[in-house]
């Protein structure tokens, strides 16, 4: 899967994608990542990719030159099966969407800053608005890096054991039922009994019963769906 993100600010977004699980993943081949910046396709040499808003208020709203030109370059290049916008507004980011985007193959994010993009941008290019929750961040890059993270993750031969993607919280609309290590008993605290039967049935059981459980009493609303 490719993943071109535009972003004003492309340096917040080195750190994330060079460690751990999302770095392994681009060394296997799995996924690629390029990030763009947008300045590089300002209007003018002094850098102008915002302007004030037509009707005036405070704040600077993204122009659509800049965009419009990178968009094209890329589109240039390879077909796009998403071109996602990152936005407060946006739909609210859920493990649902995650998988569907997991299964694309060409995809861009655009990180928006300021008081957004010009709204011929949204109209025009932007086939998906993602939220990654109700309250505002300080530009779209953290939130392309977390939808970026979610997504990378759940993408086959990325995780060293498969099945653990598929247990998530989430995954089968269900909060995860909660985990032990050793010791089995520390300072008088103890694993539940089942865990240490060795009865695979029975450990299951008991999984899915704590999983319905917690679900209930932390996140009823998922149960609705
Ligand atoms: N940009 C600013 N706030 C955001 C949010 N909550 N989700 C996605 N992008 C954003």
């Amino acid at each position: 899967m490719r993943f071109d993100i535009i972003s004003c600010q492309p340096d917040l977004l080195d750190s994330p994608f060079s460690h751990s699980i999302l770095k392994r993943a681009q060394q296997k081949g799995l996924v690629e990542i390029h990030i763009h910046d947008l300045r590089k396709y300002a209007v003018n040499k002094h850098g102008q990719i915002d302007d004030y808003a037509f009707g005036g208020g405070a704040g600077m709203v993204m122009m659509i030159e800049p965009i419009d030109k990178l968009l094209s370059e890329l589109k240039a290049e390879r077909t796009y099966d998403a071109i996602i916008y990152m936005t407060p507004d946006g739909q609210t980011l859920n493990q649902r969407t995650v998988n569907q985007f997991s299964l694309l193959q060409n995809v861009i994010i655009l990180c928006g800053h300021y008081k957004g993009v010009d709204e011929r941008v949204r109209q025009h290019f932007v086939t998906h608005e993602i939220s990654i929750g109700d309250y505002v961040l300080s530009g779209g890059e953290l939130g392309a890096a977390v939808l970026a993270d979610a997504i990378i993750r759940i993408i086959p031969g990325v995780l060293n054991d498969e099945s653990s993607a598929l247990t998530d919280s989430f995954q089968d609309g269900l909060l995860a039922p909660p985990v032990y290590t050793r010791p089995a008993e520390y300072k008088g605290m103890q694993v539940p009994e089942i865990l240490l039967s060795g009865n695979n049935p029975k450990i299951e059981e008991w999984r899915f019963e704590q999983a319905v459980e917690r679900t209930k009493q932390r996140r009823p609303d998922l149960l609705d769906d």
